[in-house]
């Protein structure tokens, strides 16, 4: 699978939240790189594990930055982050009691899910913040 490559077009124009997203790309290009069916599903498993964790505290300083500032499509967006969190842990679990690598399905979504995320639905609030100075 070709991993995601970060560049301009991903830029939602807010500094920090620019870097976890590029973080969290990061960790995903790690799990994408490491899916030899004969690796050890154990440093696979924490990857995921630490991605998911770091995503949620990403997803939480995003909604809070989005809500201090009244964004009006803040719930739908929540709502977005509330089914990656629950379609997450599952994958967590899954890897976890089963002790395989991770499937492609996995690696799949998660490449699907941050591409579309940020290129849609984040790239709805760059010009909202972009406006108020929020940088
Ligand atoms: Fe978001």
């Amino acid at each position: 699978m070709e991993k995601i490559r970060w560049d301009q077009s991903f830029s939602v124009g807010v500094a920090k939240l620019d870097e976890q997203h590029s973080s969290i790309i990061d960790m995903i290009n790690l799990l994408i790189e490491n899916v030899e069916p004969d690796i050890r599903s154990e440093p696979i498993s924490e990857t995921l594990t630490r991605m998911t964790k770091y995503a949620e505290e990403h997803f939480e300083m995003e909604e809070q930055l989005l809500a201090q500032h009244a964004y009006p499509e803040l719930l739908s967006h929540k709502e977005e982050h509330a089914v990656f969190c629950k379609k997450t842990a599952a994958f967590c679990l899954d890897t976890m009691s089963y002790k395989t690598s991770v499937p492609e399905e996995i690696l799949l979504y998660l490449n699907d899910w941050w591409t579309n995320h940020i290129l849609t639905i984040d790239m709805r609030y760059s010009s909202f913040f972009n406006e108020r100075n929020i940088t």
